[in-house]
């Protein structure tokens, strides 16, 4: 089941994307090129996923939902691109292809990401991508801007990097992954349900449960895969945290305490779908899957 709502869904963001790296200028062409190569490269396109899930729990039209799909997958992109520099994780392979900076260079991948970035904000403006009232895209800006941003995702990278070979404990730990990923994931959930149009207070603080326990349990199946996948079924390089001591789930609590970790969060967030009907059935199956995902 979810293997065909990821191919449909998959389909439909792609289609979205593609149409938004054509270079204004000659002289643009290979940031552009830069941008769509980071972009374009595969991809499992959770967050989209995750979107279009959650608009559609609601009773919203998915088709709707693809400026914020697009504008999700586009920070994620971005923070992929400077994830992987030399200054960070200094990694070659990502999505089974050279890194964008080994593609192209290493100001042309800052540059690129800086991009991503802004064109998701951009995206979100757009009223054929994103046709909600205004309010309603105002509130996604602001939903997206506070995940990605220094309260989100890139403090949880600055934390991260200064992680490096240092021994958190459990609490620090989960402070760390919320930032770097949860933010994003828990963004995703929330533009979905603001997409489907009218979500009430009630079903956005249930919803909000669930993107808590999903991001969360991402990170935390993302550290285990980092130990016992193989660099092919991964698409980037497998031991990459254990080579630099980044501090992990597996790390703190042993692999077999993280996988039934990552298992009870999965479960924390199906408890929080409980008065959903079948319309939730997309985010149910999502929780199962990123908790038995094998890249
Ligand atoms: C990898 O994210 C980085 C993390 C936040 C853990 P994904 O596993 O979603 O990567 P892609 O988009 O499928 O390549
Ligand atoms: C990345 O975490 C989180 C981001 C915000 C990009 P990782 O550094 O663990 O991601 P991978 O393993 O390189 O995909
Ligand atoms: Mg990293
Ligand atoms: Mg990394
Ligand atoms: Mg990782």
């Amino acid at each position: 089941m979810i293997a065909a709502y990821q191919a449909l869904c998959q389909a439909r963001v792609n289609a979205a994307l593609e149409t938004l790296f054509k270079a204004p200028a000659p002289e643009l062409t290979r940031l552009y090129d830069a941008m769509r190569y980071s972009v374009t490269n595969g991809g499992k396109r959770v967050r989209p996923l995750l979107v279009y899930a959650a608009c559609e729990a609601l009773g919203g039209n998915a088709e709707h939902a693809n400026g914020a799909a697009c504008a999700v997958e586009l920070i994620h992109a971005y923070s992929l691109v400077h994830d992987d520099l030399p200054a960070m994780d200094d990694d070659d392979l990502r999505r089974g292809l050279p890194t964008t900076h080994k593609a192209f260079d290493e100001a042309c991948a800052i540059l690129a990401g800086d991009g991503l970035q802004t064109l998701a904000f951009s995206v979100l403006t757009d009223k054929q991508l994103t046709p909600q009232d205004a309010d309603t895209r105002l509130k996604m800006v602001a939903a997206l801007a506070h995940a990605a941003g220094p309260a989100g995702m890139v403090g949880g990278q600055a934390i991260d990097l200064g992680s490096v070979g240092l021994k958190l404990d459990q609490t620090a730990l989960a402070f760390m992954h919320r930032h770097k990923t949860g933010a994003l994931i828990e963004a995703s959930v929330r533009l979905g349900a603001l997409a489907s149009g009218n979500p009430t207070q009630v079903q956005l603080d249930s919803l909000q449960i669930y993107a808590r326990a999903v991001g969360l349990a991402f990170q935390v199946q993302d550290d285990i895969l980092d130990v016992e996948s193989d660099t092919a079924t991964l698409g980037k390089r497998q031991g990459a945290d254990i080579a630099r001591d980044k501090p992990t789930y597996p790390a703190l609590l042993g692999l077999e305490e993280a996988k039934h970790y990552a298992l009870e969060l999965r479960d924390q967030a199906l408890a929080a779908l409980r008065p959903f009907d079948d319309g939730a059935e997309p985010l149910r199956a999502l929780a199962r899957y990123i908790v038995e995902r094998r890249n």
